[in-house]
Order: structure tokens, then sequence, then C-alpha cells
């Protein structure tokens, strides 16, 4: 055990740039015990009569004080190479705001940003939660069943997108009846009823009165999966902001000076929490890119931004890995100070590969889209136990459960679950309330994951508890990608599981039952393939077909997906007493 216990020191002894600055996050047992949710709260700025907005906290706080000149966010498209500063910013979402508002948008209005990853995103996000209504992303690679499932349960009155992606939405435009304006941002309008974004920014004015709101207010959703039925939007609030920027403060270790890298995309919420708002409302400067993942490129920018704290991925790490020891060597990479990694588990050999090519650890985060900011972290200051996700983050109260919300042992696994009250906590799930019930059992807040915790309270994944998918790190409800199968004039039935596979995670795999008059064929396979990337999302169609001729069911008429797993996998298949058909 020992060998895998990482101390501090003898990095400290590696590389003394590790700690060129004390970390502000100091010992754990001792910043958990002095800590109190108050403190948290009291270091954003607030309104009068208890009131605030997350985007004033994030940007204009910053662009009134020392740090208005500031740079916020440097953005390296394959095009664009920009600079924001912090007044840029501030500036630009007031213009947004008033241009929504010219519009008729009001406090409340879901205003949906469906984009690649450009800096048009963080100011139209801003502009709309200034101005009271709930921004939502979508993730460019959606389809038109995904956009047309999120877009009419949230009933979004604005959606901001380009004249590239607006193609896929006007496909579907016919069933959103309160879809009101599309607003395009490089201004290729070809309808009367399209707003032209550059146009109308340039006459708004830039200045804007943030809309003072109840903290508890919502500020942005997001749309996520769980094992059945139809994504579910996760209402967020303003006062998430305040937990954002203290765990940016701590777990990203941010300082003034540094140069901050996440590679998160701003469809997830990784984006929105640590891409925009957290990070902002640590007055740090951002690095955003905006176009494919390459090895080089993601060297180079490391090393052309002289980014000192990075924040990814382990699909991404385990690509980088896969391109070999001799690639880092060619950058200067020794700005480099701290580096953290989220989404999925991260394993000892990213680390150890990690301490070979940038002589740090890599060091893993937990959350959810739910939980709205870190939960369980490892610190700059703390051993890392190489394959655990590390400690809660003070305030936190987490645990293992069974089924019933009782609390087991060290050592055994169980449901992890976390006492409900972090500021950061979904509010609900949008037009939903059974939905967001159903999260609690017995006091908890049952996050879904399987996992344990060992005698010095850290805590280890061991995997989810349904059939939710994480493909490179991308969560997949199962339901939306059987149900674009089944759209497929071929396909009569599909049941879909993850499987386990070393670069991705995971990768989808589909079990299909043919109409009569097909047959099984690399073609069709193809042709299935490409159905639901156009249908569902680019990232989230199955890479493995198999054409089977029946499927597990239970009696009433579920797919059984872990005996599918099972199956795949070559493991027990459990209680299966409900199975009606084990072909
Ligand atoms: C699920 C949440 C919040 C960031 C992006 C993911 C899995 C997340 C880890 C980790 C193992 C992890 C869990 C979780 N997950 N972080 N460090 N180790 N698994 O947000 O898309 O809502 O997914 O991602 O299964 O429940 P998300």
């Amino acid at each position: 055990m020992v060998d895998e216990i990482l101390m501090h020191n003898k990095i400290i002894r590696k590389k003394k740039a590790y700690f060129r600055k004390p970390p502000n996050f100091g010992d754990y047992e001792n910043m958990r015990r002095g800590f109190s949710w108050n403190t948290c709260l009291r270091d954003i700025p607030w309104f009068p009569n208890r009131k605030m907005n997350a985007a004033y906290v994030a940007v204009d706080s910053q662009a009134e004080s020392w740090r208005r000149n500031k740079v916020a966010l440097y953005f390296e498209g394959d095009i664009r190479k920009e600079r924001y500063t912090y007044l840029d910013l501030s500036r630009l979402s007031n213009k947004f705001a008033n241009v929504l508002k010219e519009h008729g948008a009001r406090k409340g209005d879901r205003v949906f940003i469906f984009l690649p990853r450009v800096p048009e995103v963080p100011i139209t996000f801003l502009g709309t939660l200034k101005m009271g209504a709930i921004a939502g992303t979508l993730f460019e690679a959606f389809g038109e069943k995904a956009l047309e499932d999120r877009l009419k349960n949230s009933g979004a009155k604005f959606l901001i997108t380009d004249s590239v992606l607006k193609g896929r939405v006007y496909k579907i435009k016919r069933s959103l009846p309160d879809l009101k304006h599309i607003i395009l941002i490089d201004g290729k309008t070809t309808k009367r009823s399209e707003i032209n974004y550059p146009k109308e920014m340039a006459s708004a004015s830039d200045e804007f009165k943030p809309v003072h709101m109840r903290p508890d207010d919502p500020a942005y959703m997001l749309y996520t999966s769980g094992t059945t039925g139809k994504p579910k939007g996760i209402v967020h609030a303003h006062i998430d902001v305040a937990q954002q920027k203290l765990s940016s403060k701590w777990v990203l270790d941010l300082h003034e000076d540094d140069v901050y890298w996440c590679t998160s995309d701003y469809g997830w919420v990784t984006g929105i929490a640590y891409t925009i708002m957290g990070p902002m409302a640590m007055g740090a400067t951002m690095v955003v890119h905006g176009g494919r993942f390459s090895p080089e490129k993601w060297y180079e920018i490391l090393e052309k931004y002289e980014v000192t704290v990075w924040y990814t991925a382990p699909t991404a790490l385990r690509m980088l890995m896969m391109s070999g020891n001799k690639l880092p060597k060619r950058y200067d990479l020794s700005n480099l100070r701290h580096m953290c990694s989220v989404g999925e588990p991260l394993n000892p050999e990213v680390i150890k590969w990690g301490l070979k090519a940038f002589n740090l650890p890599f060091h893993d985060t937990w959350w959810q889209t739910e939980t709205g900011a870190m939960i369980i972290c490892n610190y700059p200051s703390m051993p890392i136990k190489l394959g655990s996700m590390g400690k809660p983050f003070p305030g936190i109260h987490a645990g293992i459960v069974d089924d019933k919300g009782r609390r087991l042992p060290p050592g055994k696994e169980g449901n992890l679950a976390l006492r409900p009250g972090w500021p950061s906590m979904l509010r609900d799930v949008w037009s939903n309330r059974k939905r967001y019930r159903k999260y609690f059992i017995g006091g908890w807040y049952i996050a879904g994951d399987r996992a344990l915790m060992d005698k010095d309270g850290y805590f280890w994944f061991v995997g989810r508890a349904d059939d939710v998918i994480k493909t490179s790190g991308e969560r997949v409800g199962p339901f939306e990608v059987e149900s674009a199968l089944v759209e497929h004039p071929a396909i009569a039935e599909a049941g879909i599981i993850g499987k386990p596979d070393a670069l991705r995670g995971e990768i989808i795999k589909a079990f299909c039952i043919l109409n009569p008059g097909y047959k099984p064929s690399s073609k069709l396979k193809e042709s299935v393939q490409k159905f639901v990337k156009k249908k569902f999302a680019g990232h989230a169609y199955p890479r493995e077909i198999e054409f089977v001729k029946s499927l597990p069911k239970t009696r009433s008429g579920k797919i059984m997906r872990r005996v599918l797993k099972a199956k795949e996998m070559g493991l027990p298949l459990g209680d299966v007493s409900t199975l009606t058909d084990t072909a």
C-alpha cells in the first residue's frame, strides 16, 4: 500500500516548481474541522437584502475592480485567436442582456446555447444570467432528436446558434412551439425571424444593471441522462457560484498569476462550473481551445500560453499517453504547476505516466452534473492514493449506504451518497418534481455510483449503479440511444450497454433485432451508425453492433441490459428469475 501512496514531499523534491507558491488549501483535517458554508457564502459580492447575481460575481465585480484589464480569456480557435479582459466580457455580456431584453426576454425564460467552443458561449451565458433568465447549453454534436427532447422539455424561448448548426434545429422547429427566436452569432441570417447577433450587439448599449436574484433562483440548467426515459433538466441556482469559486481556489489551486486551461466543452457541467463561473469568480486567466483534439495541438497550447493549471479528463490523457513519451519532451511545459482530472475513473497508469511526462501527479476529482461543483477531490496538500477519487470537500458529508440509505462501514461497497444541503446542489429536475425527489433516500442524496470508503476516509469508485454509460467521459443514457436505433427502418428492437474499453473507458455496444427482410451486414451496421449520429448525437453512437435474434427481457417486457452486459463480458448472469428470453 505504501508504494501506492504518492507522498507530496517526494514530489516537491522532484520538482521544486510544484510549490512555487504555497497551496491555497492547507492540512485536510484542519481545513475540514474549521469549515462552515458561511465562510464560502461570505466570499462573494452580495447586493442588498441578500440578493445576488452569479454573473455579477463572475465578471462584473472583476470588471469593477483592479482586475478590469486582466485577461479573463484567451481563445485559441483554428482561425480565431482572441483575448478578452474582464472588462470586455462584462461589457459584451451587458450588450447581450440588452439584446435579449429588446426581444422580450423575461426573468425565468429559458435561453439555450447550441454552439461549438467559442467565446460567444460565455458571453451569451453570462448575459442571460444577468437579466434573470435561465441559460442552458447543448453539446454541438447533438442531432435532431437530442435537440428536440431538450428544447421541447425546457420550453426554450431563445436559441443561440450559428448558420452551420441551425439546419438541425429547423428540422424539428415545428415541434417547438415555445421557441420564438433564433440568434445567429455569425450573422448569416436568411429568415426575417432570425436575429443577427453581430449587428444587434454592435448597436446595443454596453451598460446593464444585473437583476438582483435570490440565491436559490434558477440560473442555468443542463440536461443529463439516467437509466430510463428522456434526459432530465438539472436545474441550478445562482448561489452555485460560491461553491464553484471556493473549489476553484482549493482544488484547482488557482492563484492570481496562474494561466488555467480546462479542456471541457461548454455543453457539459465542467464547462459551465470550471470554464466560466468558478475560475472567473476567482479572477483567473483562462485558455479555451476551440478546435479538435490532437496531441501536438494540446502540447502546443500548454507551451504557447504557459499554462500553469490544467483540468482535463482521463480519455484525453490516455490518448496523450498513447502518443508516446517523446512528444511532450519537444515542448516547454515547465510552467505547469498543478493538474486535475474529472469525469471517469483516473487509472493509476495515467498518474504514473503523468509523473514521467510532466513530473507532476494528476489529481482526480469526482462530481456530477447534479452536484454543481467538485465533491470528492484530491488536494495539492494531501497525499494521493493511486486510483482513489480522494476525500470529501470541506462541508460535504459523504457516505456509503445500502439501498435503504443505511450507512455501511469502511471497506464495504455500496451506494455513494451525500447529505443534502451543499450550496451548488441541484434545485429541481425541470418540470419533474417526482424525478427530483427520487434522488433522495433516507436523508441522503444518492449519486447513482457504487463506491467504497477506506479506513483513512479515501473514496474509491467501483462503477455505476445503473445502466448509464460513460464513453470518453461523456454521460449517455441508454434509452436515448435505443430510441434512435429503433427508428432505423431495419431495426425492430435494440438494447445497448457500455462495454469496457481501454481508451474510452466504455464504448457503446448495441444488440439489435432486425425487421423481417433485412440481413446482417457490415454495410447495414454503417448505415445504422450513421443514422444514430445524425438522429441522436455524433459522439454517442454504437461503435459496436451485434445483430441478434432475441433480447433478454423481464416479464413486463423491459430489456435487461444487465444480462446483455454480463453475457458480453462472460460474467455470471445474476438473478434472472424474471427473465423471459435468454437467447
Ligand atoms: C458521473 C457524472 C462533473 C464532471 C463531469 C461528469 C462519473 C465523474 C468521476 C471520477 C470515476 C467519475 C460518475 C458520475 N465520474 N467523475 N473522478 N471517477 N467516475 O459529470 O456527466 O454528470 O457524470 O461521471 O459515474 O456519477 P456527469
